[in-house]
């Protein structure tokens, strides 16, 4: 049975590392019968989070239309930045506003809760952002979110890809591939 997968990066940055190793993540996906909606969030511009421009205007449009797009998909690939050995603000400021109420007083909760997610992060340095995954996986578990066993994070991601999106350490894009299809399986079991 084919899944369909959500795939973005927590970036918004025109040459995002995150954003190409999210489109490697996707592809690989892809190819193991899953259905994906690569996104960028340039898409879904929402403010900062603020406690009294929600009560006065409510959750943004963008979010409720990110929201509607959790609710039609079993699952979640993501990739992100690291900044100061944690996850980005956009990746946290997406979430918080999802996490909220629509205006019509549906749970933002709820499409998140049980949701398999794959997550993945990539930086020039040599670390690859591996700091800030368990933070991810920690603030993910938070709003009820089953985030798959492995993760990998990407160093010296200037030079990292192939020309053809592939990662040159063919462990990592092996591992890659595996993270897919656990998040493939969880999604699978969560259907049924
Ligand atoms: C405020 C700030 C803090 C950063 N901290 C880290 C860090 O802790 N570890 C790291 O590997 N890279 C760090 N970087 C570098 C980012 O990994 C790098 O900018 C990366 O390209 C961001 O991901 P993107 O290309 O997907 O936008 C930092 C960058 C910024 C702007």
């Amino acid at each position: 049975m084919s899944v369909r997968l959500l795939a973005f990066a927590a970036s918004t940055r025109k040459s995002s590392v995150n954003r190409r190793l999210i489109t490697r993540l996707a592809h690989l996906a892809g190819e193991s019968d899953a259905e994906i909606t690569l996104l960028d969030l340039n898409d879904f511009p929402m403010p900062l989070y603020d406690g009294d421009s929600e009560e006065t205007s409510g959750r943004p449009a963008s979010a409720d239309q990110l929201q509607s797009l959790f609710a039609s998909h079993q699952g979640l690939l993501l990739a992100t930045p690291e900044y100061n050995g944690f996850f980005s603000p956009l990746l946290k400021n997406t979430f918080d506003w999802l996490s909220r109420p629509a205006k019509d007083g549906q749970s933002g909760m709820d499409p998140l809760r049980g949701m398999p997610v794959g997550i993945v992060s990539a930086a020039p340095g040599a670390f690859g952002g591996m700091r800030a995954l368990p933070f991810v996986r920690l603030y993910l578990n938070n709003l009820g979110m089953m985030v798959a066993p492995q993760q990998i994070a990407v160093s010296r991601a200037g030079s990292a890809f192939r020309e053809d999106g592939s990662l040159d350490d063919e462990g990592q894009d092996h591992a890659l591939a595996s993270i897919a299809r656990q998040v493939i399986e969880l999604a699978r079991l969560r259907s049924v």
